[in-house]
């Protein structure tokens, strides 16, 4: 049985995907290329088209966090080089073997675990030796990185593809952090080289660094955020010129005439001060619109800004469009990305959620599907 669906959908606009990627593109020097960061879902977007777009688009690696996501891509018959950043757990070492994965090596523990595997299968496993110049998060600290290398090359059935790290303060421009991050980086590069391991790739770049801060020894950048049009941080926004790739949009499901004094929502945090005519679109928190933007969200409608009136439901939202001519039930309004030349970005939503704008997309449900522009012939 055919049905429509819930008007409250998604568009996820790949040509700007594309605008993004070359602005990324814009920053490498001549022997670096581009490892796009497709975990999470690529932030939201949906990583089998993003990377199949990505893909058609020159771009070769590519970056996920977790084994299930690297098994989603493989299913969707995408087979470019993958890197899963989040390691390899007990039991998955089978899996990356059975399916050409490249696991980011987190630890010695996992190495021997992998090798195992590699030599048992009588295989050669690509690794990407992660590690930790200052983050704080994971990969090996220089005393563990020097007991480890020893081990490591003793290990037959692992093969140092890579070598990376990953950066903590690369969107402040003024802070000594990357500069730090950067000579570690390149002390433990050192390292590496003097036992013989002599990696391919070499990375430590996100979106921040790659916009801001050079990597000359590094043959790959690892942008994500600002491939979705999402700012890396407040000082970068002079360097890039981003395109928004995600646009919410809902359709009003409901026109209501109120007189003045009715209270609206749970709670009644706001009561109309004079008649208001409000319209109710079919989405709400359990869609990602977060309830922090009771009474302070924004919508488009027919090239007007509306104001979010009352408290974000589960499933429901209200606008004030008292203002708006021939507001009709069926109108689409757009409530995060563009439309009529007036935006509302995710960079917006994160300043008035004391976020980020990744949290933003990422937590754009399952409940709203994704529609893809333009539509492949
Ligand atoms: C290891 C690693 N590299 C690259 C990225 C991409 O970072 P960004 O989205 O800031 O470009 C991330 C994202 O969190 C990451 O964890």
């Amino acid at each position: 049985m055919t049905y429509a669906a819930r008007p409250t959908w998604a568009e996820i606009d790949l040509d700007a995907l594309i605008h993004n990627l070359e602005q990324a593109k814009f920053f490498c020097s001549e022997h670096q290329r581009i490892l796009a960061v497709v975990k999470a879902d690529a932030y939201g977007h949906g990583a089998v088209p993003v990377a199949r777009k990505l893909h058609s688009s020159g771009v070769r690696d590519f970056a996920v966090a977790t084994l299930e996501e690297a098994l989603e891509l493989r299913s969707a018959g995408i087979s470019a080089r993958l890197l899963v950043l989040g390691g390899c757990f007990p039991g998955q070492e089978q899996a990356f073997i059975a399916h050409d994965l490249m696991p980011t090596l987190l630890d010695g523990e996992s190495a021997q675990r992998l090798n195992a595997e590699a030599v048992c299968q009588q295989k050669k496993l690509k690794v990407h030796i992660k590690v930790d110049s200052g983050m704080g998060r994971v990969g090996f600290l220089p005393d563990q990185l020097k007991a480890f290398l020893p081990q490591f090359r003793a290990l037959e059935g692992l093969e140092a593809e890579g070598f990376m790290s990953h950066l903590a303060c690369a969107d402040e421009l003024s802070c000594g952090v990357t500069a730090d991050q950067q000579r570690r980086f390149y002390a433990m590069l050192e390292m590496v080289r003097s036992y013989g391991i002599i990696p391919r790739e070499i990375h430590l770049n996100n979106s921040a660094g790659l916009s801001a801060w050079q990597c000359p020894e590094c043959t790959l950048a690892r942008p994500g955020i600002m491939l979705y049009g999402g700012l890396p941080g407040p000082d970068l926004a002079d360097r890039l010129q981003l395109k928004p790739v995600m646009h919410l949009r809902s359709c009003i499901a409901q026109l209501r005439r109120l007189p003045s004094g009715s209270g609206i929502s749970y709670g009644h945090s706001f009561h109309a001060p004079q008649d208001m005519t409000v319209a109710v679109l079919p989405l709400g928190y359990a869609d990602g619109y977060n309830r922090l933007l009771s009474n302070r969200g924004m919508g488009i409608l027919r090239g007007h800004k509306i104001p979010l009136v009352g408290r974000v439901c589960m499933d429901w939202i209200m606008f004030d469009v008292s203002q708006v001519p021939n507001a009709a039930v069926g109108d689409p309004v757009t409530l995060l990305g563009t439309a009529d030349g007036h935006a509302i970005l995710g960079d917006e939503w994160a300043e008035q959620l004391g976020t980020i704008s990744y949290e933003v997309f990422c937590r754009i449900g399952s409940r709203v599907p994704r529609r893809y522009l333009p539509k492949e012939p």
